[in-house]
């Protein structure tokens, strides 16, 4: 049995879906400021949740079905609104109420059938309209009428039959009316009458099958500027036919490329000859015949493309008329496919003659047989492209550009040709040649010099891509003018000659000798002062820098003052000596692609904002003392280097890179780091430099905890030797802190001192003490014999007698730790009664020399214990004295210090 679920049930759901595709549709479209870009979101309603002040609002590739106005009232800022490739098939008039700012529309590849009059009727302000590749095919009405400030109408790859867009005047601000590849056959007077008499810069009339140009099709446009009908099918009656109805208009610029127009003729554009026409483009024609004065009536041209196109040949007259003509262009123009010799393409003799003020004629990508003595002869000053232009001409002998010889030629292009050899004096009649390109040929000869020379302005000559050409010391004396010498994978050989080949140069700026394998510089750049980019990359030069080698480092770079582009790319260093770049101060360096691992500390530090690059090395770290301060200027490129993101290696880096933001190129696709592992190929910006900052704390810590340790020994230590003085003085204190104050009283004491000693020595302590009695006879010492009261008990009488002595001498020999009760009972008193009354009541007389660690063995006494009442017994005889003295402090007071 299942219930159906309550209504609030659905309503909730359904209010959450939609909160949640409503939002989240919203929520990713991107951009900033007035512009929000909601490309490809699959939206099938217009979000509502975007800044109101928005101008420019990118829905493109979306489900988009309507663009209902209600839903733009809000956006009424926008002036910009691209809708293509969306489903809209309608579109509302009150839109353009909604949006009064509204400029561009776009409404490319959407749905669009049909345009009513009232379509556009609130749209005043449109500038641009983009119709294309709807399916608007007929159009009775006057949807346009009312777009007065209309400039481009876009209603290509339509259905339209007919150009007929309006019936009465209208779009007096158009320029530009795009109607390529549409239905229209045929151009009737009507058709084009909405635009009046109003300047229009182009027309595309492109890829319709135009069948006819009724009589008076143009008539309307007086000020029409550009017409396009490429790809229309046009033969060359129709051509004809064109021309004609264009004879009353201002055109200048016609396009006719990719049409069926295999003939010209005189008549062909007879039409234009009133017109003005300067640029004209025939191209992709199939043009195998061009008859003798076709170009007659057009005296103004300027610009001519034949491209692409199968001309047979060029007689002399085949230019006659365009005395104007600046631009010529005849890539590809001639045939290609040749079966025998004389189907080659012919230039004949002065082919060119009439083309005086020709600037550029391009030749490229054709198959000429070779130049003949007067092919380029009247031409004046002008850029020749000849580039792969030839299919036999393997060697520049003395004639080859005699033609030239009066015409001042500036630039010459002859790469792709095939040349193997240049006889000597080949371009002596170029005497105004600035550059000259010989790239990507085969000339493999020694070059002595000969070859060139004349060319006193010559500022180029490229040479690279070649095959192993020779130089020698005076290949460029000839041409010392020049600048630019580029030299690029020729394999070059004798380079190291001397003097060098280039020492005749000293205006070179660029010099290009990349990819030679040449790894010897040591002479051959000297001399060069004004050079400013030199290219050495792919040399395997890594010798000239490994110091191990012998003679390295060779310092190259040095003396290369101006130099401010080096390229040292793929060149194998692993190595950079310290003085490398040492007064190249503006010197922006491209190290890619070499194994540096380490750099030494100041290798960079003359260089002042410039770009160098480092990527593609074996860089693990970016340390501050190399690149604190480059970086700070425009940043070194280190993308593709093993970065190790460990806190030593790259914290300093991160850190930098967020503290500057700077904006490092590429910086989060292509630093990545290597190791550790953990990290490895997440970009080197993710690295969490927090742990890094903690180290301070933890240094810190490190050093407390090392000096508790030490002071910990230190106490281990003391306690170990010193430990008892500190117990022995602690009990000292601890008995005055309690108050066990000296009772100083002479008449306690009965005895001046009780003598402690062993049994074996008490004849000496008779012999020296009862003098001392006999001499003072206040003084009264305790000898156990005499004084101990008969009767009482040993033990206790020796702890009475202490009591009642001020003083407690001890008679220190060998014999008294053998007696037992000495060394027990009497010590311990003894010492108990000093720690009680004082310091001062223990006097101790050392009869030998006994060291200290045997007493503390044998007594556990201590001399420091006894503080200054020490006695040894005297072994001269002058301190015996000094103890007679020393009875005196028999009689001192028990003072505290
Ligand atoms: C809208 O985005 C598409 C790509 O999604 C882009 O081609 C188009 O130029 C953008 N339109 C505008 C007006 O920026
Ligand atoms: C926008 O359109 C949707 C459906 O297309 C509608 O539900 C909504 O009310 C509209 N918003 C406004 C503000 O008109
Ligand atoms: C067109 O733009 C002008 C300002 O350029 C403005 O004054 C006018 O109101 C706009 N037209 C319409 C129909 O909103
Ligand atoms: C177009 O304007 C020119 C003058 O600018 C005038 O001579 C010509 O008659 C006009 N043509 C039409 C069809 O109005
Ligand atoms: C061009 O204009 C002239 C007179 O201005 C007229 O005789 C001639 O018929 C017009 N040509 C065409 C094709 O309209
Ligand atoms: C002639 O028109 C074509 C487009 O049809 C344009 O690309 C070209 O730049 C124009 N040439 C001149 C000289 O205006
Ligand atoms: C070309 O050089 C040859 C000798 O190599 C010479 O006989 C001939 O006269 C030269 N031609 C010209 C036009 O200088
Ligand atoms: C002319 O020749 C050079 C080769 O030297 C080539 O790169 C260039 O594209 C050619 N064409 C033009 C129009 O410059
Ligand atoms: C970058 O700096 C900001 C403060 O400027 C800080 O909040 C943020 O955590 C730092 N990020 C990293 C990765 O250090």
């Amino acid at each position: 049995m299942s219930r159906p679920l309550p209504y609030h049930i659905y309503f909730f759901s359904g209010l959450l879906t939609c909160w949640i595709s409503c939002t989240s549709s919203a929520n990713k479209c991107t951009g900033r400021h007035e512009a929000r870009d909601c490309s490809h979101l699959k939206l099938t309603q217009i979000p509502d949740e975007l800044p109101t002040k928005i101008t420019v609002w990118n829905l493109t590739h979306n489900q988009l079905r309507r663009l209902p106005a209600a839903n733009f009232s809000r956006y009424s800022q926008l002036t910009i609104l691209d809708g293509d490739f969306n489903f809209i098939s309608k579109l509302e008039p009150g839109l353009c109420q909604s949006l009064p700012w509204w400029e561009i529309l776009n409404l490319q590849h959407n749905e669009i059938s049909q345009l009513s009059d009232k379509t556009f009727i609130f749209c005043m302000n449109l500038t641009e309209l983009h119709l294309m590749s709807n399916t608007i095919q007929k159009n009775q009405n006057d949807p346009f009428k009312n777009l007065k400030d209309l400039i481009k109408l876009d209603l290509s790859h339509n259905g339209l039959s007919f150009s007929k867009l309006g019936n009465q005047l209208q779009l007096e601000n158009l320029q530009e009316l795009l109607l390529s590849n549409n239905k229209i056959f045929s151009l009737t007077p009507e058709a084009l009458d909405f635009l009046g008499n109003f300047s229009l810069k182009r027309i595309e009339l492109s890829s319709n099958q135009i069948k006819e140009f009724s009589p008076g099709g143009f008539h309307a446009l007086g000020k029409l500027f550009g017409l396009s009908l490429n790809k229309a099918q046009l033969s060359p009656r129709l051509t004809e036919k064109l021309c004609l109805e264009l004879s009353n208009t201002s055109i200048e610029n016609l396009s006719l490329s990719s049409n069926q127009l295999d003939t010209i003729n005189p008549p062909t554009f007879d039409g234009l000859k009133q017109t003005n026409l300067p640029t004209l483009d025939l191209s992709r024609n199939s043009l195998r015949v061009m008859g003798k004065d076709s170009f007659a009536r057009l005296p103004h041209l300027e610009y001519l493309s034949l491209e692409y196109n199968n001309i047979e040949h060029l007689s002399s007259r085949s230019f006659y008329g365009p005395s104007s003509l600046r631009h010529l262009n005849l890539r590809r123009s001639f045939t290609r496919q040749s079966i025998s010799l004389t189907s080659l393409p012919k230039i004949h003799d002065f082919s060119f003659q009439w083309l005086k003020r020709l600037e550029y004629l391009n030749m490229e990508d054709n198959n000429f047989p070779g130049i003949k003595r007067n092919t380029f002869t009247g031409l004046g000053r002008l850029q020749i492209n000849l580039s792969n232009s030839f299919s036999s001409l393997r060697t520049f002998t003395n004639e080859t550009f005699l033609s030239l010889a009066s015409s001042p030629l500036l630039l010459l292009n002859l790469p792709k040709n095939k040349i193997s050899k240049i006889q000597s004096g080949a371009f002596s009649w170029l005497g105004h040649l600035e550059v000259l390109d010989l790239g990507l040929n085969e000339i493999g000869q020694e070059l002595t010099g000969q070859e060139w020379g004349g060319q006193d302005n010559i500022v180029e000559i490229y040479l690279s891509y070649n095959k192993y050409p020779e130089l020698s010391t005076n290949s460029f004396t000839s041409v010392p003018s020049l600048q630019r010498r580029m030299l690029r994978r020729v394999a070059l050989r004798n380079v190291d000659s001397s003097p060098s080949p280039f020492h005749p140069l000293p205006n070179l700026v660029i010099l290009d000798l990349s990819n030679n394998n040449i790894p010897n510089k040591n002479d051959e750049l000297k001399g060069l002062e004004k050079l400013e980019i030199l290219d050495l990359q792919h040399n395997n030069s890594a010798r000239l820098w490994k110091h191990a080698n012998p003679g390295a480092p060779v310092l190259f770079p040095k003396g290369l003052s101006r130099l401010h582009i080096l390229n040292l790319e793929s060149n194998g260093f692993d190595e950079i000596p310290v003085e490398a770049f040492k007064d190249l101060r503006e010197l922006s360096i491209d190290f890619g692609i070499n194994n540096l691992y380490i750099l030494p500390l100041s290798v960079f530090d003359n260089q002042v904002s410039r770009k160098s690059s480092l990527q593609k090395n074996l860089k693990t770290s970016v340390e501050k003392t190399v690149f604190g301060l480059p970086f700070r200027n425009p940043s070194y490129d280190m993308r593709f280097n093993p970065f190790d993101c460990t806190c030593e290696s790259i914290a300093w880096f991160v850190n930098w890179i967020n503290s500057t933001h700077t904006n490092i190129s590429e910086l989060s696709n292509h630093y990545r780091c290597n190791t550790p592992p953990q990290y490895h190929g997440s970009p080197v910006l993710l690295f969490d430099v927090s742990p890094c900052k903690d180290s301070a704390p933890f240094e810190l810590l490190f050093m407390i905890n090392t000096n508790i340790l030490l002071i910990f020994i230190f106490i281990v230590l003391l306690i170990h030797f010193e430990g008892w003085r500190i117990s022995f003085y602690w009990n000292v204190s601890v008995h005055r802190v309690l108050g066990f104050k000296e009772t100083d009283k002479a008449e306690q004491f009965e005895y001046a001192a009780y003598k402690i000693h062993a049994y074996k020595d008490r004849d000496w302590v008779w012999k020296h003490f009862s003098p001392m009695e006999e001499e003072d006879h206040t003084l009264r010492f305790c000898l156990e014999e005499r004084d101990f009261e008969a009767g009482v008990l040993e033990l206790e009488a020796i702890v009475h007698s202490i009591r009642r002595s001020r003083k407690i001498i001890f008679v220190g020999t060998q014999n008294l730790w053998k007696d037992p009760l000495c060394k027990r009972f009497k010590v311990h008193h003894a010492v108990q009664q000093a720690i009680e009354q004082n310091l001062d009541s223990i006097i101790s007389i050392f009869l030998e020399e006994i060291p200290d660690y045997k007493l503390n063995h044998a007594l556990c006494l201590r001399r420091g214990m006894f503080k200054s009442h020490c006695i040894n017994w005297p072994v001269q005889k002058e301190r015996g004295n000094a103890f007679h003295h020393k009875k005196v402090a028999l009689g001192s007071r028990n003072s505290v210090h």
